[in-house]
């Protein structure tokens, strides 16, 4: 099938982009312009035009602007050619013709579809069969609503029973096998079920079609999680797991998460806090990130505290920079270690999952700081050498003015760092944490004394800070400052737990909290503070620290 331009031309002149739109967005006619709220970011006052005589629309907004072929492609997942073929219809304008390669790849592509689909059916109901009941009980054991097994159309794939559905059905055995369901035997000459005795998760593309599952075993079969071979019809690196289901809550603004496995992004999602997406088995590949970023401008990578984890981290940012775009970008949140996000959302609820969000650090935040615990930076040489290493990373970004900006950015910090001047203002998450902060509790009036004085002594003490971590990271710490500062604190505890009260405040001052600092560091003038002329010993601090969490726990007074 060959689309030329002037079937797009034509086409374009024969819709009307305003009654495309107005399906979803009620809109304003003004003149020969229509206005409405976006339908690609959340806003309360309408920013969304739409021009009917150019065919074209653009939000104030959010900056996004596109054609009816973008729009249909952007809001329901469609792609390039399939957006033609609606648009064709709603203008009523045959196709061109299709030739015959394209038509025999077409068939090949609605049979394979079919097949999965059918596949996916047999293995919900097999989850409600006698067959299927460990593998319910189990996701129930997990937590799982029926709900939330619905909405991801989980099933259960019995030891056999697939194929000869599938036969039942009409789907020949070499169409099953090309689904990846089915595999032949050289031994008997026979074909047998891929996947046996597992809880099946169904991919899906953004059109909402299944294309493949992966598959965790029961007991401890091995491997714990099988995944549909690749074919000319899916393609790991392509997809990403729970995209409609992420897509819906992102509208309602929802944070989004990147994590690691299916449980997780199950797991997130049931919280209700954010939304999330998988990569299928594989490391996160730039095209998964773009495809994220449709999405979402900012989505939150989240990787394990441990060693494993932050090399991953070092990996996935590697690979971010060189295909970075204006305006999009990833944060970096660390879990706890030995710990996924379906874990952490166990035994610290969505809140816990929030705490960690908000934590989060910022891309470049992330590459600073990343950066700058390879190297032992109190040494000169192994400054000059963490310098030269981070703008290497900063050459990799492809576009030009964001490596600019990102460039400025880095020689700033570079700069602040070589005066070691204690006006540092480099922190750039106030953006994205005072909107999250919206979502949690006002800050607690009246305890602003009591948070520094945690602060200065978690600072003196990191030992007490760390062993204390979970009550600590419980507290809310009204201030905005104190709360960022506190999980900077945390961050650079967790990356290196032998840091002394020096280093710690060496980073801090680093990362822009001279103000909190010198605000405690006030506060306590000639008391405690200082490991120099310090009076205080591990025993009183660890008292003292208990004190105020009990007290900050205590119920406020009405
Ligand atoms: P994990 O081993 O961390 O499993 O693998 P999980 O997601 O926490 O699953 P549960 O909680 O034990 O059920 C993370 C992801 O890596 C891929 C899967 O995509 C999995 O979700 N994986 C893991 C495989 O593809 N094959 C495997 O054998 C294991
Ligand atoms: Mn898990």
């Amino acid at each position: 099938m060959t689309i030329t331009p002037q079937f797009l031309e034509n086409l374009r002149s024969r819709v009307s982009l305003s009654s495309i739109v107005g399906k979803q967005v009620k809109l304003t006619k003004k003149g020969n312009r229509a206005l409405g709220l976006c339908p690609f970011h959340s806003e309360k006052t309408p920013s969304f035009n739409v021009n009917d005589d150019e065919g074209f629309y653009h939000c104030f907004g959010c900056g996004v602007s596109g054609d009816a072929i973008t729009y249909l492609r952007e809001t329901r997942g469609l792609n390039f050619v399939d957006a033609v073929r609606e648009l064709a219809s709603i203008a009523g304008i045959s196709m061109p013709e299709i030739g015959p390669i394209d038509k025999a790849k077409q068939e090949r592509q609605s049979k394979f579809l079919s097949c999965i689909d059918l596949a996916t059916f047999f293995f919900q109901s097999n989850l409600k069969t006698q067959h299927g009941e460990k593998a319910l009980d189990y996701l129930k054991k997990r937590g799982l609503s029926e709900k939330i097994i619905e909405e991801f159309r989980l099933g259960y794939a019995p030891r056999s029973g697939l194929n000869k559905f599938l036969k039942n059905k009409e789907i020949s055995d070499e169409v099953s096998k090309l689904a990846g369901l089915t595999s032949f035997s050289e031994r008997d000459g026979r074909n047998y079920d891929y996947f046996r005795d597992r809880i099946m998760f169904p991919i899906q593309n953004r059109k909402g079609q299944v294309i493949a599952f992966g598959a965790r075993a029961l007991g401890e079969a091995k491997p714990k999680y099988l995944n549909s071979p690749d074919s000319p019809s899916f393609s790991k690196k392509a997809v990403l797991y729970g995209w409609i289901q992420a897509r819906e809550r992102v509208r309602h603004n929802l944070p989004l998460l990147l994590v690691e496995g299916y449980m997780d992004v199950i797991a997130v999602t049931a919280s209700q806090k954010a939304a999330a997406l998988a990569p299928l088995g594989t490391a996160l590949t730039t095209e998964q990130i773009t495809l994220a970023w449709k999405l979402h401008d900012e989505p939150v990578l989240c990787f394990d505290g441990d060693t494993a984890g932050k090399n991953a981290a070092v990996r996935a940012i590697e690979r971010i920079l060189p295909v970075l775009e204006p305006g999009k970008t990833v944060r970096i949140a660390t879990l706890p270690e030995d710990s996924d996000p379906d874990d952490l959302i166990r035994h610290h609820g969505g809140e816990g999952l929030l705490r960690i969000i908000k934590a989060s650090q910022s891309l470049i935040d992330a590459t600073w700081s990343q950066k700058a615990s390879m190297y032992e930076i109190r040494q000169p040489e192994q400054r000059a050498l963490f310098w030269q290493e981070t703008r290497k990373l900063v050459r990799t970004i492809a576009h030009n003015q964001t490596r600019a900006a990102f460039g400025d950015e880095i020689e700033r910090r570079i700069k602040a760092m070589r005066a070691s001047t204690r006006n540092d203002h480099g922190v750039s998450n106030s953006d994205y944490n005072s909107r999250l902060n919206n979502f949690v509790k006002r800050p607690r009036t009246g305890s602003i004394r009591r948070t520094q004085t945690l602060l200065g002594l978690m600072i003196a003490f990191p030992r007490i800070a760390i062993d204390k971590f979970d009550a600590l990271s419980e507290l809310e710490f009204g201030d905005l400052d104190c709360e960022k500062m506190k999980n900077h604190l945390f961050d650079a505890l967790f990356r290196d737990p032998d840091l002394d009260e020096r280093a710690i405040r060496y980073h801090l001052s680093n990362l822009g909290y001279n103000k909190v600092l010198s605000e405690i560091d006030e506060m306590f003038a000639g008391l405690w503070i200082g490991s120099k002329n310090s009076n205080m010993n591990l025993d009183d601090a660890r008292r003292k620290i208990d004190e105020i969490i009990s007290l900050s726990q205590a119920p406020r007074r009405r």
